[in-house]
């Protein structure tokens, strides 16, 4: 029996977490998961853990901005409660309706059924096909205003940024941003700020974000950031449902967003394979030694996909120039790994990038045909057929990969 108290009384401890103030009137009272390492099922790697942000702000009438993660649900609401009676709770604003930020709708509607939510009208129809329950929605759309007192809540809708529900909301009297998925990073942190963190570590985690999940939906989130520096809104903050608050400098990640989605590259070249006997390795390591000879001052990383991080691949194709594609071929196609990638660079809509195919082969060989038609069907303009190498490369095979790198950044 005391073995069971002892169990609840730590379970209780660790789930108390305290809001944390960022002015007066407004508090984070999220939750920061340290150990979330993938998202999205096994979609994204999430290395640095997460965390869910929710804010409170207190002011004649007292608005809840998003909630949790379905798994915190109950965590939530009990610390939620250590900071505010829920009945005090006058508005629900939920940004955007993905599991992430209104897992927790469920068990605090359960407490206060009748409290509007304030949602975009996809957001009412998301929250609706999830949970399925008949609540107090409002519908609102960019312009629209809540007045809560001394400070004023605008909506500005931010439609597929990511989903088709998104909306940021703008508080002044606060100067507050709040954008949802928006300016943040799968980045856990007890510090909050972006002044109290390794700007390295948070910038790399923005990137991948931004990469991962944004970069698909880059000419709308291009325009959405111009529309929102066309507002000339004071901003003091900018607060997104993941990561950290951007307080020190949010004008950073506003010019990083801008490049960002804005056909974005950097003098990188990078080369992803797989290989099952090593040819198609020592393909892919003489194709970079003649690309370096031709562009010394360029980054040139190398990346076997078997055994990296998708996610980290990903981001550094959407930080490169130029990418090459390397399989063996195998029962007339390429390795399950990638596929993968291949699959995944579609998906990201990249814009002005160059790139290749390479590989070795037994037999048939078609893999290199096959990965260049699907590099084209991503976007991705190829500069040659590709090479292929039949079983081990010799120093001529070698030297022809080589003679391919020097090519193909040529050709850049
Ligand atoms: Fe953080 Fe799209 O949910």
């Amino acid at each position: 029996m005391q073995d069971i108290l002892n169990i609840k009384l730590l379970t209780d401890y660790r789930t108390l977490t305290m809001g944390k103030k960022l002015t007066d009137r407004v508090t984070w009272v999220g939750k920061v998961d340290w150990e979330l390492k993938t998202f999205h099922g096994d979609e994204l790697s999430t290395n640095r853990g997460s965390s869910y942000n929710s804010y409170l702000i207190r002011d004649k009438k007292n608005v809840l901005i998003d909630t949790s993660w379905l798994p915190y649900s109950r965590e939530f609401v009990k610390n939620l409660k250590q900071e505010i009676d829920l009945t005090d709770i006058d508005y629900i604003v939920m940004c955007h309706n993905e599991i992430d930020h209104s897992g927790a709708l469920v068990d605090l509607m359960r407490e206060i059924p009748d409290t509007p939510i304030y949602c975009t009208a996809k957001g009412e129809a998301i929250i609706r096909g999830h949970y399925h329950k008949n609540w107090n929605f409002v519908n609102v759309k960019t312009g629209d205003q809540l007045e809560l007192g001394d400070t004023t809540l605008t909506f500005i809708e931010a439609t597929m940024l990511h989903w088709p529900d998104t909306m940021f909301c703008y508080l002044s009297g606060e100067e507050i941003l709040f954008c949802n998925d928006g300016f943040g990073q799968h980045f856990a942190t007890e510090s909050l700020y972006d002044d109290q963190v390794c700007m390295a570590e948070v910038m790399q985690e923005a990137e991948k974000y931004y990469a991962n999940i944004l970069a698909p939906f880059s000419p709308l989130c291009n325009r959405k950031v111009k529309e929102i520096l066309g507002m000339n809104l004071p901003v003091k903050m900018i607060c997104p449902s993941h990561g950290i608050i951007w307080r020190n400098n949010p004008g950073l990640i506003i010019e990083k967003y801008l490049q960002w989605s804005d056909a974005y590259q950097e003098d990188q070249v990078t080369i992803v394979y797989d290989t099952m006997w090593q040819s198609t390795r020592l393909m892919a390591q003489a194709i970079a030694d003649g690309i370096r000879e031709q562009l010394p001052t360029t980054t040139v990383k190398i990346y076997n996909a078997a055994l990296s991080d998708k996610n980290d691949i990903l981001t550094e194709v959407f930080h490169s120039r130029a990418v090459l594609v390397g399989s063996p071929t195998i029962n007339n196609g390429y390795s399950y790994a990638i596929a993968g990638i291949l699959e995944m660079i579609k998906g990201l809509k990249l814009k002005k990038k160059k790139g290749a195919a390479f590989g070795s082969y037994g037999w048939s060989g078609e893999g290199i045909k096959l990965i260049t038609e699907h590099l084209k069907a991503a976007g991705i303009e190829t500069v040659n057929d590709g090479i292929r190498t039949m079983w081990v490369p010799d120093q001529d095979a070698l030297e022809q990969s080589r003679q391919f790198g020097r090519g193909f950044a040529a050709a850049l």
